[in-house]
This record gives structure tokens, sequence and C-alpha cells, in this order.
């Protein structure tokens, strides 16, 4: 007589919905167990069909206003074509308004990708902001965020892991898709880096740039998806790319402000030496864990630092050709974060990116820090025009997210005053 644990012959025919016979697929995933039934048989414990993580919406945002090499000569010592030969980048955009900041490029991007998904923001369960220019050190970025868009059933923190972070925010998405702890989570790059750039400084505010992009990664029973990830740090290199001040280790004060510590320090050839060889390296070992070999690949989208890097890296390196690489520095400069999904945003624009291929990310940055995720690409890129009575839809819900927001502020402090005065009353 069969006990519980064990399964009837019959046990491959499942009751309900697909049955996957390989719970240990390819990225690792064992599944949950749950107790199933065979018809007219006993329960016996069976696992789960295994869940993927797919990138489902994507969207991006960058600030209007645009600064060329020509203008920044206005500004430095600098030349148009020193900045292209060593770097490659020819403009960047820059939040020009106050308005325009790290949460609200972020939230216009995550807009765009629930949009094309087609899913409202309370199906969120997680949303990871990524940034090296957050809005404070706390509250996170990713809790504005998260109230800009309504989504009232999502936890929300910012990831500190400075240009790699975005890569690190696919893995953690990818670990609580694939462990059950969510269906949806918002995965967002957003920087206003223009903010912490010093514009004397021509070693480094010709590189940066600002910028937001997001995407939707959601539970799937569609094998693929986000497959493997590999995350590197090295604390020694701290020093090499930092914002010194306005930490606890040096907090605000009037010298770290007059002697500019508040704003990025870099030591230029260091990180180059130490990008283009993390590159390669992370690139093969994701390909390496994602059973994949470069040959597999489709496309790169390495982070949008300097054109060189990438050359040295993942071009010569790995010998993967050009036409395999995406590169849009040029438009945007280094975006940290938001560069892989702006990247990726405009590779599908391009065509690049269709249902099968296979995709790597990578990147580095400040900490010293790298990543890379290789994905399975699943979704259609055929672009969905949405109907006017959706997009009128979409606006009232954002509408009626500003309005709960505005609505709880003002509750909150019309009770914290009633409450005062009773106690004031109380005391006297
Ligand atoms: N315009 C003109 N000249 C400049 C300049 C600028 N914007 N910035 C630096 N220079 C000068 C330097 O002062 C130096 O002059 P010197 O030889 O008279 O001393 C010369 O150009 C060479 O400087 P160097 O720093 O050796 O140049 P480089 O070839 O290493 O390029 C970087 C500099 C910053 C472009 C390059 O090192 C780099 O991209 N590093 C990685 C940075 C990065 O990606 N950071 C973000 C990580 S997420």
């Amino acid at each position: 007589m069969s006990t519980q644990n064990e399964q009837p012959e019959q046990a491959n025919e499942p009751l309900n919905g697909a049955y996957n016979p390989e719970p240990n697929g390819r990225n690792g995933y064992h599944g949950h167990q749950e107790l199933r039934q065979v018809k007219d048989g006993p329960a016996f414990i069976a696992p789960t069909p295994p869940r993927y993580a797919q990138i489902v919406g994507w969207g991006y945002h960058v600030p209007s206003k645009v600064i060329t090499n020509r203008d920044l000569e206005q500004i430095v010592d600098t030349q148009d074509e020193w900045i292209r030969s060593r770097t490659g980048i020819e403009e960047r955009h820059v939040a020009g308004s106050p308005q325009e900041t790290s949460a609200t490029l972020g939230i216009q991007a995550a807009r765009k990708a629930l949009d094309l998904a087609d899913i409202h923001p309370n199906k969120i369960d997680l949303i990871i902001c990524a940034t090296s220019s957050p809005e404070h050190i706390f509250p996170a970025t990713a809790s504005l965020i998260q109230d800009g868009l309504g989504a009232k059933n999502a936890g929300a923190f910012d990831l500190s892991a400075a240009c790699s972070g975005f890569v690190y925010g696919l893995s953690m998405a990818r670990g609580h898709i694939l462990a059950g702890d969510a269906e949806y989570v918002l995965v967002i790059g957003a920087e206003t880096l223009s903010r912490i750039v010093d514009w004397t400084d021509r070693g480094t505010c010709v590189l940066f740039g600002d910028g937001a992009g997001a995407v939707l990664v959601a539970a799937s029973d569609v094998p693929g998806g986000i497959m493997a990830s590999v995350l590197g740090s090295d604390g020694s290199g701290a020093d090499l790319l930092t914002v010194p001040a306005g930490g606890s280790a040096m907090p605000a004060t009037l010298e770290t402000v007059s002697n500019g510590s508040h704003y990025i320090k870099m030591d230029g050839r260091a990180v180059f030496r130490f990008a283009t060889r993390v590159m390669a390296e992370a690139t093969t070992k994701v390909l390496a864990k994602a059973g994949l070999t470069v040959q597999d690949v489709d496309l790169v989208i390495p982070h949008q630092a300097n054109e060189r890097i990438i050359q040295n890296s993942v071009l010569k390196q790995l010998q993967i050709p050009s036409e395999k690489v995406f590169v849009n520095l040029q438009k945007y400069g280094n975006t940290s974060t938001a560069s892989i999904p702006i990247a990726l945003c405009e590779a599908i624009e391009a065509g690049k990116v269709k249902p099968g291929d296979k995709l790597v990310f990578v990147g580095f940055g400040a900490g010293l820090t790298w990543g890379a995720c290789a994905i399975e690409w699943r979704t259609p890129v055929e672009k969905q025009e949405a109907t006017w009575w959706r997009n009128t839809q979409r606006q009232a819900t954002y509408q009626a997210a500003a309005a709960r927001s505005m609505w709880k502020r003002a509750i909150r402090r019309v009770y914290s005053q009633v409450l005062s005065t009773r106690e004031d009353e109380a005391t006297s």
C-alpha cells in the first residue's frame, strides 16, 4: 500500500495543470512539494511545476535636457575629440528641473514597464531600486517610487551596489520569485548623478548622465528567463570610486562641503583596468553557470561606461563580434544603474531582441562590485498599442495613487495635531 511519500505508478499524470518531469531544471530550481492525489488513488507528495523568472515589462525615461561634449567645452578644460576618443560618449541627459529626481525618473520608467506588461501596480510584491544617487540616505528611493505608483501591496528597498546594482537587483528578483516569495518584482535603476558630479572636475563630469530604466520580473512556468547570475565584490578597491562624505564615516560639515567631499572621486585608470578584467570574467562565469557557451550568446548588454572598456573586455577577450554587443553610451554617457535597462529597452526597439535569444547583462562599479546575468528571452517584443480606454484607466490609476498619498499625508498631519493637542491638555 502506498504511503504519502511514495509516488504511485500513474504519478506522472497530473491532476491539475501541466507537470514538468524535470523539476530540477537548468536554472537549478527544485520546486516546492505539494500534496496531490491520483484519481481514485492515495495522496502523495509531488513537486510543483518549476517556476521561472521572466522579464515581462520594460521601460526607460531620461530627462529632456541634453549636454553635448561641445557644451562641456564651455564648462571645463576638455575637448569633444578627447571625450569621444577616450570614452565614446557624445552627449548625456541631465535633470534640469528640481522636480526631476531619481524617484520621479524611476516612476516614469516603472510606469512604462507596467503599462507594457499590462499589470496593475497592486500586483507588485516587491520594488527594488538600484541607485547610486538616492534621494536620501533614508527613506529609500524605492519607497517613494512605490508611493508614486500606488503599489500598495509591495515591499520596497534600495540596493546599493553602484553601477552593478541593476544586475544585483535582477538576481534578487529571480531569487524571490524562484523561492515562491513573489509573483511580480519591479527592478529599477534610477539616477541623477549630475547632482553629485563635480562640474569642475573634467576627469569625471564628462562621463556621467541621468536617467532611469525599469523591468518587471514575473513568475512563470515557461522555461527560460533569468537563468543564472554571478555577483562579485572587492572592497579593497573602495577608495577607487567613491563619494567620500555624507555617510556616517564622514558626516556633512562646512569643511566637507567646501572641499568637495560630497562629489564623485575616481581613479579612472585603476577603474578602467579593473573593469576590463571583471567584465570578461563575469560573462564567462555566468555563461558556464547557465550551461551556455560564448557561441550561444545572441546579445550582450554591458554596463555603458566606456566604449574602450567594452571593446577591451567582451569584444577582444571573449571574441564576441560587435554586432552582438549593444552600445548606446554615445547618447547617454554612464547612467550607472540605469545604463543596462535603458540599453535593453533600446536594443528591443532596435529589433535586436526576440524570443529564444540568449542575452547576457554584465556590469561593474564602485565597491568595487561586478555582476552578470544570463537570460533566455521568452517575452514577445511586439508593441501592443493600448486602447484609449486602457490608457485612460492607467492615468486614473496613477492619479488615484497621487490623491491617496496626499490624503494619507493630510490625515496623518491632522491626526498628529489632534493627538498632540490632547496630550497638551492632559499634561496642563
Ligand atoms: N578632457 C581632456 N583631457 C582630460 C580629460 C578631459 N575630460 N580628463 C582627463 N584628461 C587628461 C588627463 O589630465 C591626462 O593629462 P596628462 O597626461 O597631462 O596628465 C590625460 O588626459 C590622460 O588621462 P588619463 O586619466 O590617463 O586618461 P585615460 O585614457 O585613462 O581616460 C578615463 C580617462 C576616465 C576616460 C578612463 O580612465 C576611464 O574611462 N576609466 C573608467 C572610468 C569609469 O568607467 N568609471 C565608472 C565606473 S562605473
